[in-house]
């Protein structure tokens, strides 16, 4: 029986797809309502005005915002969408509901347009992996990644017998990124010029994925995506990243249980085991593969803005590479020389550099984003709808004197320091929660609650190991100026910028 005669057929098939558009348009179009919290920047006029003016000048309205409603709730329009402004007091409520309530990825996945770029989904035993197998082996991984970190500063560094100008991102890129590797798959991998194109590439090529996709008008993204080169280039480094893994997981299995086989002590190691104990398929290379590359996602980048953002800091302040130079002089003869994870510990005031010039230049300046799943009303009666978006105005807050002290927009390289040397009353109850990895109210730049950033103590490590060494072996300073360079600002994120050049000079010994 005929159901449709074969000359309205592609009638028929335009109207379906016109309806797959209006479904897509009717979805896109609808938002939760947050018409009850006040809007920032209602003067400019419509939406697409305070959506430019955020884009521009994201820090001033966040300024704006604190100042006028630090303790309440306040709304802001961003690329990705409406986002309320939460309080430190309304942001301990939020932090504190379960995830059944509150969700950690849906803004995050949304603002890389995770949908489209495939990124994946954060995994379970990837988490528990970093912090129950990564963080607890730090110290006995020392000395290994300081191998790897003087490797790679050799390489990629120029003898520089005088002073002699670098890329200092592009540089410190390589750097990390080897040092990672060495930790995440310690394999040859960590030399293989492939590898890191990849690792390195894979964040910017989400991030173009992304911004393509965004030029379009949400309820077109889900019909354009597949067309868009940047977004099968990102096949293409996952077909690549699955060709390099897979010998590497091969010969591993075949290894297992021979006589002498020692396993290595790396994150693919942990996976490879955990996914056997859960009874998954412990030969999936795809999974693997995806799964090094979230690593890289979540790791090199984030790393190498902090590093460079310390190197900038520290070419317009001599005094405080000298008590940095000191500090190691000091801290190593008592190991005898030894880069072991009780060096690391001990070197308290880089500690303090570090979480200092952290806080001025963060990765963003909102660093906890949450999306209700579940409605609820906040104690100072606002309703938060489902599907609503919150943010912490986490920059202002870690600039209020309340939580981080006296001359809060002052760099103070050893106000961390100071303040771990309290010896009574409340001060020296918190006097051990002050360092780098450290999250508080006043420290959010490694996110904040149950969802901060894992990796941090793994981080910390790394940035503290060739920030130092490369001190040790280097004098720096900036180029033609004796301003530290400006960071970069674009729709609340903050990087520095990246070319400029560090003049470097090698250390008379
Ligand atoms: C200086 C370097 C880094 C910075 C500034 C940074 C920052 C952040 C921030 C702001 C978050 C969101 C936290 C929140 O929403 O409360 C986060 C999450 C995360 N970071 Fe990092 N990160 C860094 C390095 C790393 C490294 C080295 C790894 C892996 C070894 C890593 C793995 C992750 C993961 C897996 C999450 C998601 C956590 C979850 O879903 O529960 N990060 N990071």
């Amino acid at each position: 029986m005929e159901i449709l005669p074969a000359k309205e057929l592609p009638f028929a098939l335009v109207l379906l797809m016109v309806a797959a558009v209006l479904y897509r348009y009717v979805q896109y179009s609808k938002g939760p309502m947050i018409d009850h919290i006040p809007i920032l920047g209602k003067e400019l006029g419509g939406v697409d005005k305070r959506k430019s003016e955020y884009a521009k000048n994201g820090l001033s309205m966040l300024k704006t915002g604190y100042q006028q409603y630090s303790r309440g709730v306040v709304r802001i329009d961003t690329a990705d969408g409406p986002r309320i402004l939460l309080g430190p007091e309304l942001l301990e409520e939020v932090k504190s509901k379960p995830d059944s309530v509150v969700d950690n990825r849906g803004p995050i996945r949304e603002s890389i347009s995770a949908k489209y770029t495939a990124l994946p989904e954060t995994d379970a035993i990837m988490l528990h992996n970093i912090k129950a197998e990564l963080t607890p082996k730090l110290g006995a991984l020392n000395e290994k990644l300081s191998k790897e970190v003087d490797y790679a500063v050799k390489v990629e560094l120029p003898e520089a017998k005088d002073w002699t100008p670098v890329k200092g991102y592009a540089k410190l890129l390589r750097i990390v990124a080897m040092a990672s590797t060495r930790i995440f798959l310690d394999s040859d991998l960590a030399h293989n010029e492939e590898w890191l194109e990849t690792s390195i590439g894979y964040t910017v090529s989400v991030a173009n994925g992304s911004r393509m996709i965004k030029q379009w008008r949400p309820w077109l993204r889900p019909f354009v995506y597949r067309f868009l080169p940047e977004i099968r280039k990102l096949h293409e480094t996952r077909a690549t990243a699955i060709r390099l893994l897979k010998p590497i997981i091969q010969e591993r299995r075949e290894s297992e249980g021979k006589e002498g086989y020692e396993k290595p002590n790396d994150f693919l190691q942990w996976m490879m085991d955990a996914r056997i104990k859960k009874h998954l398929r412990d030969k999936d290379y795809y999974y693997q593969a995806e799964l090094q590359l979230v690593l890289s996602f979540a790791a090199i980048h984030t790393t190498t803005n902090a590093v460079t953002n310390m190197l900038y800091d520290l070419g317009t302040m001599p005094d405080v590479v000298d008590m940095i130079r000191q500090e190691v002089k000091e801290e190593l003869e008592k190991t005898n020389g030894v880069w072991d994870g009780k060096l690391m510990k001990s070197l308290k005031k880089t500690d303090s550099f570090m979480k200092e010039s952290q806080r001025h230049n963060p990765i963003g300046y909102t660093l906890f984003t949450r999306r209700i799943l579940k409605p609820f009303t906040l104690s100072d009666g606002t309703y938060l709808p489902a599907g609503a978006n919150v943010t912490s105005n986490s920059h202002m807050i870690s600039h209020d004197s309340d939580f981080v002290g006296d001359n809060p927009w002052e760099f103070d390289a050893l106000r961390y320091y100071k303040k771990s040397l309290a010896s009574d009353g409340p001060a020296k109850e918190a006097a051990g929660k002050h360092q780098f990895v450290s999250l508080s109210m006043g420290s959010q730049m490694f996110g904040y609650g149950r969802h901060a950033c894992p990796g941090r103590f793994f981080a910390g490590n790394e940035i503290k190991l060739i920030l130092v060494k490369i001190l040790m072996s280097y004098d720096i300073k900036l180029e033609n100026t004796t301003e530290r360079y400006k960071n970069f600002s674009w729709e609340g994120s903050n990087m520095p910028d990246v070319s400029k050049n560090i003049l470097i000079k090698r250390l008379q010994t």
